[in-house]
Parts: C-alpha cells; sequence; structure tokens
C-alpha cells in the first residue's frame, strides 16, 4: 500500500514538472512574439523595417512582375513573417497576433543564362510591412485596420513610412484577398504543407 502511494507520488510528481515546462516553454513563445512586434511597431503605433528580419524571419514567398514589354520580371517581391508564423498558420489557418510580415521589392536586371531568361533582384527600392492586430490597438491611427497595422517604406529610410493612410495607400488592392484576411495567401506554399 505505502509503495503504491510512493510510486503515484512520484507520477504525480512528473506530471508537475511537465506541465511547468510545458508553461515556461509557452512563456517563451510569447514572449519572443512579443519582442518580434516590439522590433517592428513603437509605442504609438508606428511601424519600422524590422532591423533583423533578414537573418531572423522566415521566407513565406515570392512573387515577380512581368515586364511590360520584352521578356523577364520588371520586380521582385520577396515576402518574409517573423519567426513561429508559418508553425501558427499551418495550425491555425491565420496568422496570430504580432505577426510581422515584410515584403522586399526589388528592380530586377534581366539577362540570358545557363538556365535561360533570367530576372535577378538588383535593386532595392523598399519595404511593406504588416502586424497583425486582433484587437483594434490604435483606433485613431490612420495606418492601422482591418486588422493590421500597414506601411511602406522607401529603401532610404527604413524608420520613417511615407504612408499616411492605410485606406488609400494599401486597402483597394487588397480587396481580392480580404477573404484571407487581406493576405495573399496563394503565393505561399510554406502556410499549405
Ligand atoms: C497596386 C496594388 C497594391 C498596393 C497599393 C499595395 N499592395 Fe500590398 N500587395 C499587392 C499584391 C497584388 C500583393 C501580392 C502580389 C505581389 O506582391 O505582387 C501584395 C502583397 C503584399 C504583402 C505580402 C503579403 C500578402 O498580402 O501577400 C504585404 C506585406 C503588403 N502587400 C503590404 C502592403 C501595404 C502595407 C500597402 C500599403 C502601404 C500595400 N501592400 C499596398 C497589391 C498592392
Amino acid at each position: 500500500m505505502r509503495a503504491i502511494r510512493l510510486f503515484s507520488l512520484a507520477i504525480s510528481g512528473i506530471g508537475a514538472v511537465i506541465a511547468i515546462a510545458a508553461l515556461s516553454s509557452m512563456q517563451a513563445t510569447a514572449v519572443s512574439s512579443a519582442s518580434q512586434t516590439e522590433a517592428a511597431v513603437d509605442a504609438q503605433g508606428n511601424l519600422h523595417v524590422p532591423r533583423d528580419y533578414q537573418t531572423n524571419y522566415q521566407q513565406l514567398g515570392s512573387w515577380a512582375v512581368a515586364a511590360d514589354e520584352g521578356r523577364g520580371a520588371k520586380q521582385l517581391h520577396v515576402v518574409l513573417a517573423s519567426p513561429g508564423s508559418i508553425e501558427a498558420y499551418r495550425k491555425d489557418g491565420r496568422f496570430p497576433d504580432g505577426t510581422v510580415l515584410v515584403k522586399e521589392v526589388f528592380e530586377t536586371a534581366t539577362k540570358e543564362m545557363t538556365t535561360g531568361t533570367v530576372s535577378h533582384a538588383e535593386k532595392l527600392k523598399g519595404w511593406f510591412v504588416m502586424v497583425r492586430d486582433g484587437n483594434g490597438r490604435y483606433p485613431g491611427n490612420a495606418l492601422w485596420g482591418d486588422g493590421w497595422g500597414w506601411s511602406w517604406f522607401d529603401a532610404a529610410n527604413p524608420t520613417k513610412t511615407t504612408s499616411t493612410d492605410y485606406r488609400l495607400n494599401c486597402k483597394s488592392c487588397h480587396v481580392p484577398a480580404q477573404a484571407t484576411d487581406w493576405i495573399y495567401v496563394d503565393g505561399y506554399p510554406a502556410l499549405k504543407r
């Protein structure tokens, strides 16, 4: 009897240890996504390009905008997401609060290579940045709404946006993606696996 009681005590002890481990890993995730968001938004809700995105972000996908005349692409768009976003999206089918998306816009150069006619990124024009906001945190700010913060940054100034109102600068162009929270998810195979 005594031995059984000791044994079950030991088991419940293991349970507690596992619960604590799970809790602390949850907190670690919450903390890392909060600091990811902080890297892209200041206390007033002004967005900027997160400094570490090239080394820490996950690649979502890319787009080639065809040249108006001739062959090749005139622009390449490379889209990245803050760490953990892809896993969360595959699980819940949406981007969690605080997710940061960065779209790099490159001018291209096109030439003949051994693979064919190829366009490559030549000059960075700037970045589009979006931050997921499920709580309507900045109701009076014209760059926040419809569940996101929205801003464009010229290559010369990653900390100060030239956007003034997302309804004028962004929203109408994203209407075709309204059903998927305004994001063109069809272009991102990583979300589908
Ligand atoms: C001329 C239309 C147009 C405007 C204006 C526009 N977008 Fe987009 N945006 C698109 C399209 C189309 C895509 C996907 C295809 C592509 O990149 O060419 C896209 C993709 C994005 C992406 C990658 C995630 C996604 O939705 O697939 C971000 C981030 C983004 N836009 C942010 C913005 C922000 C912020 C603004 C305003 C400052 C803005 N866009 C203005 C058309 C537009």
